[in-house]
């Protein structure tokens, strides 16, 4: 499935209306990029999902001598991504249409992903991706996630979906927001935060969350030196 007809947008309109769809999208991208350590020298980052190159850009920014690598199975967002990292003339930036779920990943010094791994939609699969990700990383290396992980117990995560639904009416119709939630959720995955860090410790990352608000985290994940 396209983005396009996921999110029911045209993909030239993504970047305006992700916002109206996501609460705190900039403030999490950007917290996301100030979570890496640009301490490194030339440093690889593979962002999975680029999409329209929001995070790749704010990453490349946070790490002056980074290369990265972009990877998305969607051609238009794709194009859209190259025209965006393009413009900032780095070098070392290369965008493929590669699913990241199949085949080896890149080693890398960073993994990086926006609202794409919600793609993923069975724990045994999302493990699977996170073993890989653990595989593609160099020991000390650094993976930071961005995503839908909404709180656990049943309260909190109602108040939580109740927030997200009050963003959606700053833009739509209570109706268009509840159908779209209701759109999302049948094609995206959306594990607690809980479970989300559970399955990161469970391989071997040491996990910090960076950041939460209502249904919303930023967290990153570390590959202990001696593994
Ligand atoms: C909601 S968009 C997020 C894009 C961008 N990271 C952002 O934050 O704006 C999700 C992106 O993940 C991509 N995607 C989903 N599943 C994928 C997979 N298995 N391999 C590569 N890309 C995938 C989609 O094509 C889409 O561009």
């Amino acid at each position: 499935m396209t983005v396009a007809s996921h999110l029911r947008i045209r993909v030239a309109e993504y970047d305006r209306k992700i916002s109206t769809f996501i609460p705190y999208y900039r403030e999490m991208l950007t917290v996301a990029a100030a979570a890496l350590q640009p301490r490194l020298s030339s440093p690889l980052i593979v962002d999975l999902g680029t999409g329209t190159g929001a995070l790749a850009k704010l990453c490349l920014q946070a790490v002056p001598s980074g290369r990265l690598i972009g990877l998305d199975t969607d051609s238009e967002m794709l194009a859209v991504a190259t025209r965006r990292l393009r413009a900032t003339q780095r070098p070392g930036v290369e965008l493929k249409q590669k699913s990241f779920t199949r085949g080896a990943l890149p080693r890398a010094n960073y993994i990086t992903a926006a609202f794409s791994l919600h793609h993923i939609r069975t724990r045994g699969l999302k493990v699977r991706l996170y073993q890989r990700c653990l595989e593609a990383l160099y020991a000390g290396g650094t993976m930071v996630s961005v995503d839908c992980m909404p709180p656990s117990q049943p309260d909190l995560h109602a108040s939580a979906m109740q927030a997200w639904i009050r963003h959606l009416e700053r833009h739509y119709s209570f109706q268009d927001a509840t159908s779209h939630l209701s759109a999302w959720a049948k094609e995206d995955r959306y594990f607690p935060l809980e479970q989300e860090v559970e399955m990161l410790r469970s391989e071997g990352f040491k996990v910090e969350i960076v950041w939460r608000r209502d249904s919303f985290a930023v967290i990153r994940a570390t590959k202990p030196r001696n593994s």
